[in-house]
């Protein structure tokens, strides 16, 4: 499987800064990438994006999704608007998310449920906390966030889902205020870690060809060289540094 660089622009851009960003991320990416390249700007930004990247290899990815397919949910958008927009991916269950706005796990398990069906690439977050890293209770915490998130989903041959492994100690605004680095020998420990709980769930086949495990949290253009080393490794879901299309463009080339 092809590795997958997935920018998580957050809220931080306008609908014409993403615009503006995007075309210049084109240019600087150039056509010779062997890499999927996701872009996942804010839904206000979805539209004018997808624009900007017509005949470009980069795809078009959400930064989250209702359950529900359609009705009185105020202020939450549907798997049927992102896909009419060019959606190919959707980020289910960031720990922004998690944590802030009191998404659950049950939550998340039907997101994904719904992205699957409608055919959208689930990008699963899950990650510990620095508490629980330092409590020893981390694997717990990734295992419980794996059950839960992927309870009563059976992966279909013709199905894709992205694991993102996003330490949330490691994530560059949690990492501002409490320092702490992730040793690439570390994260290959957590990845196998995954893995192993994946082929618990599903045929060894489909974990191999159809789940791609890929990290986030602090990824930059230089510490993407190291953690892209790693052969368990599929990937980068990366937020700040990917707002610099010079740091991205060069992040997609260092795996
Ligand atoms: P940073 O790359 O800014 O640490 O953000 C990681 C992240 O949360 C991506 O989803």
């Amino acid at each position: 499987m092809r590795k997958i660089i997935i920018a998580n622009w957050k809220m931080n851009l306008t609908p014409n800064q993403s615009a503006d960003l995007v075309v210049e991320f084109k240019k600087k990416l150039g056509k010779e990438n062997n890499n999927e390249v996701v872009i996942c700007p804010s839904f206000t930004a979805l539209s004018i994006v997808a624009e900007k990247i017509k005949k470009s290899n980069i795809i078009l990815g959400s930064q989250n999704v209702s359950w529900m397919a359609k009705g009185a949910f105020t202020g939450e958008e549907s798997i049927s608007s992102i896909k009419e927009l060019g959606c190919k991916y959707a980020i289910v269950g960031h720990s922004e998310r998690r944590q802030n706005l009191g998404e659950t796990d049950e939550m998340i398990n039907k997101k994904i449920s719904i992205c699957l069906e409608k055919g959208i690439t689930p990008i699963f977050c899950i990650g510990e906390t620095l508490q629980e890293k330092q409590e020893g209770t981390s694997d717990h915490k990734l295992y419980t966030q794996i059950k839960e998130g992927l309870k009563k989903i059976d992966l279909l041959p013709h199905e894709n889902l992205v694991v993102a492994y996003e330490p949330i100690w490691a994530i560059s605004a949690v990492r501002a205020v409490t320092p702490h680095d992730v040793e690439p020998e570390e994260a290959e420990k957590v990845f196998k870690f995954i893995y192993q709980n994946l082929v618990d769930l599903w045929p060894l086949t489909i974990v191999n060809n159809n789940v791609r495990i890929i990290y986030g949290g602090s990824v930059d253009e230089n510490n993407s060289k190291d953690f892209g080393q790693i052969e368990m490794i599929n990937g980068f879901l990366v937020g700040g540094a990917s707002l610099d299309a010079d740091k991205f463009s060069q992040i997609t080339k260092n795996i």
